[in-house]
């Protein structure tokens, strides 16, 4: 009964420029394993679930990069989607799918753009999640110790005074102000969203029903019509009037039954270049180098990535982000990160 389905149609924005609306991150080889972030995500999941009861969901834009990449992908287990809706109404369609071949199923989600090493402790989470799902009416989420007031997770609060395995929620936050988020750190008992849900899929639409009852009627009035798995014309006329919502805003905020598998993995979501220069290699002075040669005198913490190799001279910069495609060039400081989204749509509108 259990099923997965990964989320590869982001933007990958703050990974801009070398991530871009044409070829976001999850289609690069980000970490320089040879391997593309969601050739990485396909693999480890598949170690747990049948193949054929695994789907990818992404824009269609994106089909041959996904066929391009995980060749052995079999037609029926690809989601096209007509248009960029964000997370809440691709996992509404795929719970409607999955429940209507098999209504005892479980289902985990997964982003399709994270670093887990540890596969076999992420495999005993999975499990421990996945034996809840399936006897409870609860929304699981795999939670990760955090370490910094980052504003760009979801934040679990957890019931303090009980020790058990899981936690159950007292109220997820996605995306706190930074104030907030020092707040919440400071309490001592909240966990990051790691972003993978584990539910079934009677209960998933459930919470649709109650808490996103337009976007539920809109999907569930057609995909009951639908006889066969190749619903492309169906959807691409009622798909692009969802709401452009996330799950953590759309389900999660307002859910009542949100429990959560405190991970014991290490976790890193490789959402912004910061993130991604924790996992590099790097020299002495912590700079990251990727396709470049480069001098680096009295600089030091820098992520330095040039489209072919291009030689880099650096003197006297620390903490900074050095990052090209063949048009654009960026340099920003590493404490600005975040801002990578809005610099890439002001210079989206300007050129
Ligand atoms: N199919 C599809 N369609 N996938 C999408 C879409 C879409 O329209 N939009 C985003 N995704 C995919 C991304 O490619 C990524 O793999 C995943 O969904 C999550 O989207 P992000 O845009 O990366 O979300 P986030 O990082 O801002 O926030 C989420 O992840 C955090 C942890 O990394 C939230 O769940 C947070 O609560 C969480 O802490
Ligand atoms: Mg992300």
């Amino acid at each position: 009964n259990k099923y997965a389905v990964i989320m590869a149609g982001g933007v990958g924005s703050r990974f801009w420029p070398v991530s871009k609306t044409s070829h976001p991150k999850q289609f690069h080889d980000m970490l320089g394993t040879g391997k593309t972030l969601l050739q990485q995500t396909y693999s480890r999941l598949a170690k747990f679930i049948p193949e054929n009861q695994i789907l990818i969901l992404t824009n269609d834009i994106y089909e041959d990069l996904v066929l391009e990449q995980i060749p052995n992908l079999e037609p029926h287990q690809l989601f096209l989607e007509p248009a960029m809706r964000n997370t809440a109404p691709c996992i509404l369609l795929a719970a409607l799918k999955i429940h209507k071949l098999n209504p005892e199923a479980v289902m985990l989600v997964a982003p399709s753009d994270h670093w887990i090493e540890d596969e076999k402790s992420f495999g005993e989470n999975l499990n421990q999640a996945f034996k809840v799902a399936s006897k409870e009416r609860a929304l699981l989420t795999l939670g990760i110790q955090p370490t910094f007031p980052n504003t760009g997770y979801g934040y679990i609060e957890y019931e303090k005074d009980k020790s058990s395995d899981i936690k159950d929620v007292v109220k997820f936050t996605e995306k706190p102000d930074y104030g907030t988020a020092k707040s919440f750190l400071n309490q001592g008992n909240f966990l990051w969203n790691a972003g993978i849900f584990i539910w079934s899929t009677a209960y998933i639409l459930n919470e649709f029903q109650e808490f996103q009852p337009k976007m539920f009627s809109l999907f569930n009035d057609e995909v009951s019509k639908l006889n066969t798995f190749d619903e492309r014309q169906v959807i691409s006329d009622i798909y692009p009037k969802a709401e452009n919502i996330s799950i953590d805003y759309a389900i999660l905020e307002s859910s009542e039954s949100v429990k959560c598998v405190p991970a014991d993995f290490d976790w890193n979501d490789l959402g912004t270049w910061g993130s991604l220069h924790d996992k590099l290699d790097k020299d002495s002075e912590k700079n990251a180098v990727v396709n470049a040669k480069a001098i680096l005198n009295h600089s030091s913490n820098n992520i330095i990535r040039t489209e072919k190799d291009k030689i880099v001279v650096i003197q006297r910069l620390n903490d900074f982000i050095i990052v090209e495609d063949e048009k654009v060039l960026v340099i920003a400081p590493k404490s600005d990160e975040q801002d990578i989204k809005k610099l890439r749509q002001q210079a989206i509108e300007k050129f």
